[in-house]
């Protein structure tokens, strides 16, 4: 880390600041905001420690004692239900000399117990016993450090910032757009981790564009009506919102990500998005796949996604949701967790045949992992020069721009 104020600091802020002033406009990223290691603990600062971050669907931790790891950029945080019923993000630092403490991803403890000197921290967090320790010392001070946590409609999302940002459209979006789904009532069907050996940002980029899709998501393709004519995609739209208006659901489309809009409240972002006839979900024959969630007595016709802040993206649809979280590791390494929603009380086997519930988006996650890692390769070239964003990825294009000026 290069101190602040050091002439290696003076060094990387002009580094930095004269990439982000030589990118060109509506070209993608030059090769150091994917290969430099400085870059990359610039976007841990600016982007990763600053933004409220989606950890995981609060159905994970329906009773006290019930905890999971979510491990980001080097930290490693326990989300944990305790016993006044409360969720809490508490740090997985030791009070004591800093060991880890807890080393299970996830299940149900009454204590946390260091593994190193047997310090035992509560469900909240505070420190309970402390092996042979002097008269004087006061456990009151030692209960492991919390990071800001929410939930909004099931969704568990922390914020490492001092002061985080607001989210009051977040939660105004949120609300409008999965409350109908019934999101807060939702369970984890299926869970699963693509690690990818690439930049995050190569990772996020690719997935708020859909100028890939056809040539690499066949299968999706045959359901979402991507690359159809504007006009096309308006007609398919009004008759979506017409089925959804019968069912009694209004879901508006909204921007909050717009650089100038809504400052010091985080990014949000809801589209609604057309399907083809006869298709009502995101499964291989786009035929239901579970039972239909919230308020929703038959399908509509269409998905919303919802992207919030920087690596927390949500897709919606009629009888099943999906939660696409990216979590960065190292310069060249993120996870990318992908999460099934079903109804709260929908039984696999019974309501649901999870295979088929989760086909379509783990071959589109496996292909994503391939193009994005093939991406990476590319761009480490000497000769990769960036190219210009198309119409089509005008979503891309947005992201980056908003993540220049965050970082800068
Ligand atoms: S480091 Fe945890 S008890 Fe010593
Ligand atoms: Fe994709």
């Amino acid at each position: 880390m290069a101190p602040e104020g050091t002439a290696h600091g003076a060094a990387i802020e002009a580094k930095i600041s004269n990439l982000i002033a030589g990118k060109k406009a509506g070209f993608a990223l030059p090769q150091p905001f994917y290969t430099d290691a400085d870059v990359f603990r610039r976007d841990m600062d600016r982007i990763v420690m600053t933004h409220w971050l989606c950890a995981g669907h609060e159905s994970r931790v329906p009773k006290a004692g019930d905890f999971f790891l979510y491990e980001v950029a080097g930290e490693s945080v326990i989300i944990a239900r305790a016993q006044d019923g409360k969720l809490r993000a508490l740090l997985n630092v030791c009070r004591h000399r800093g060991s880890h403490v807890c080393r299970e991803k996830e299940g149900s403890a009454k204590v946390f117990l260091c593994p190193y000197h047997a310090w035992a921290y509560n469900l909240d967090g505070s420190l309970r016993a402390a092996r042979h320790m002097p008269p004087d010392f006061n456990g009151k001070d030692f209960g492991l450090k919390q990071i800001h946590l929410r939930v909004v409609e099931g969704l568990i999302f922390v914020s490492f910032a001092d002061k985080p940002l607001r989210l009051d459209e977040v939660e105004r979006t949120l609300g409008a757009g999965y409350g109908p789904y019934g999101w807060a009532n939702a369970k984890v069907a299926h869970r699963e981790m693509y690690t990818i050996d690439a930049n995050w940002k190569l990772a996020v980029e690719n997935y708020v564009e859909c100028y890939h899709c056809a040539p690499a998501h066949p299968e999706y393709s045959l359901l979402h009506a991507n690359e159809q004519p504007r006009t096309k995609i308006a007609e398919m739209s009004a008759k979506m919102e017409a089925h959804a208006g019968a069912l009694g659901i209004r879901i508006e489309n909204r921007d909050h990500w717009a650089l100038d809009a809504a400052p010091g409240q985080e990014a949000i972002y809801c589209v609604r998005y057309p399907m083809y006839e006869g298709k009502v979900t995101g499964t291989g024959d786009g035929k239901p796949a579970a039972p239909l969630m919230g308020k929703f007595k038959d399908y509509d016709g269409g998905s919303t996604f919802i992207h919030v802040g920087p690596a927390s993206y949500f897709l919606a649809y009629p009888d099943h949701g999906l939660m696409y979280l990216f979590i960065p590791k190292t310069l060249q390494r993120c996870d990318m967790e992908v999460v099934w929603l079903v109804r709260g009380d929908a039984v696999e086997g019974r309501d649901y045949d999870k295979e088929r519930l989760i086909w379509l988006w783990h071959i589109t996650s496996l292909a994503d992992k391939r193009i994005i890692e093939d991406n990476q390769k590319g761009v480490n070239s000497r000769f990769y020069e960036p190219g210009p964003f198309a119409p089509m990825e005008i979503n891309a294009r947005r992201l980056t721009d908003w993540y220049l000026k965050e970082l800068s």
